[in-house]
């Protein structure tokens, strides 16, 4: 069986599996390139041909134990509808519902299918194209992460404008939640057929929520979405990623629905521990440390392996790696897990 699966299945293994969020990016001079031929970042999602490779840029380069689809959470609302773009060093930036946008005029979650038959066609050419060691994991956006966007039209520091939004209008956020939990099943249910071995749900914004909010948004939509996923699919393992919740991780790792719980550099190993008696933890290392390197990077990968990797563990980031990561901590980083 494929390390990452074996993790996943309950085994502790000598060395930790690992693979890094945004593995395939900007800091690498082949990402770099690919995306320019592709035209932008959105040609390059929707390229199949182009997207298998950048996908399995960082693998080829690295050896890492799984890789990553190479596509974007934010796809799903323009597959609803929803105009999408990226202005070059600011992000994306949708027509969203504080823009104008009547969430009326979203398509059905079935439509969602003309858009990403693209992603799945990536999918069906990574399962051909991986080392039969590296496992495919396929992801969504969880329903809060991705509602921040289609509301606010675009990125937010403290997601203030959502938070009002959904204070003053909850018909209507609530109808937006539901349909994005309507579509993500629909999505990942796609990708599990097209060859995704695991799922990653990422809900990056998480942490700006609180009380009950937490439950009503992002816990109780992803519980629907693993349990409708696991209705179909038992054997697909869903590592989630409820990033800057704090003590609010122990929720979700109690859930035994879900096979993972990823958690973010914020949290201290030595807590981490203590959710291991419940669930497979995977994180947490500081980005940071990719930019900057050295022996700090060395002590911090062991404290980590020190608390975590007595038990099942995944070795990755608290969040993505940054453009300015420079690849010989990439290197180091992975000789000095598996050493
Ligand atoms: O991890 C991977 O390598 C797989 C691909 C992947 C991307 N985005 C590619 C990407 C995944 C899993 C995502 C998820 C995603 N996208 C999240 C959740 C994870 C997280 O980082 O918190 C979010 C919030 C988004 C939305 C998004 N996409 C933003 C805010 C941005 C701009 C930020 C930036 O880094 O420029 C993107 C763009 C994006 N998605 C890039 C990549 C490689 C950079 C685009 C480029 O090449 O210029």
């Amino acid at each position: 069986m494929k390390k990452l699966l074996q993790t996943l299945n309950g085994q502790t293994q000598k060395s930790p599996p690992i693979w890094l969020m945004r593995q395939a990016g900007r800091y690498l001079p082949e990402y770099r390139k690919t995306r320019e031929q592709a035209g932008g970042f959105l040609d390059l999602c929707y390229n199949s041909d182009l997207s298998t490779e950048v996908t399995l840029q960082p693998i080829r380069r690295f050896g890492f134990d799984a890789a990553i689809l190479f596509a974007d959470i934010l796809l799903v609302p323009q597959a609803l509808g929803m105009e999408l773009w990226f202005e070059t060093g600011e992000g994306p930036r949708l027509n969203g519902i504080l823009n104008g946008f009547n969430i009326d005029n979203l398509k059905p979650v079935s439509d969602i299918h003309n858009t990403l038959h693209p992603i799945y066609q990536t999918i069906r050419n990574l399962s051909e194209a991986l080392p039969s060691n590296t496992t495919l994991i396929g992801f969504a956006g969880a329903p809060w992460t991705v509602a921040t966007y289609m509301v606010n039209g675009k990125g937010s520091k403290d997601h203030i404008e959502t938070k009002e939004f959904l204070n003053l209008n909850p018909i209507i956020f609530n109808k937006l939640i539901n349909i994005l939990t309507d579509a993500t099943i629909e999505y990942l249910e796609a990708q599990i057929k097209a060859g995704a071995e695991v799922i990653k749900i990422f809900d990056s914004w998480a942490g700006a929520l609180s009380g009950l909010d937490i439950i009503e948004y992002c816990y109780k939509p992803i519980l629907k979405i693993v349990t409708n996923l696991k209705k179909n699919h038992p054997d697909i393992p869903v590592i989630v990623f409820p990033r800057g919740i704090g003590g609010g991780y122990s929720l979700y790792a109690e859930n035994n629905l879900f096979d993972a719980i990823a958690i973010d550099q914020s949290v201290l190993p030595l807590w981490a521990k203590t959710l291991q008696k419940s669930t497979i933890i995977q994180g947490n290392l500081d980005p940071i440390h990719l930019v900057t390197g050295g022996e700090k990077l060395k002590r911090e990968v062991d404290y980590l392996l020190d608390n975590l990797a007595t038990k099942p563990f995944i070795f990755n980031l608290g969040h993505g790696i940054t453009p300015n990561a420079k690849i010989q901590n990439v290197e180091l980083l992975l000789k000095y897990v598996r050493k």
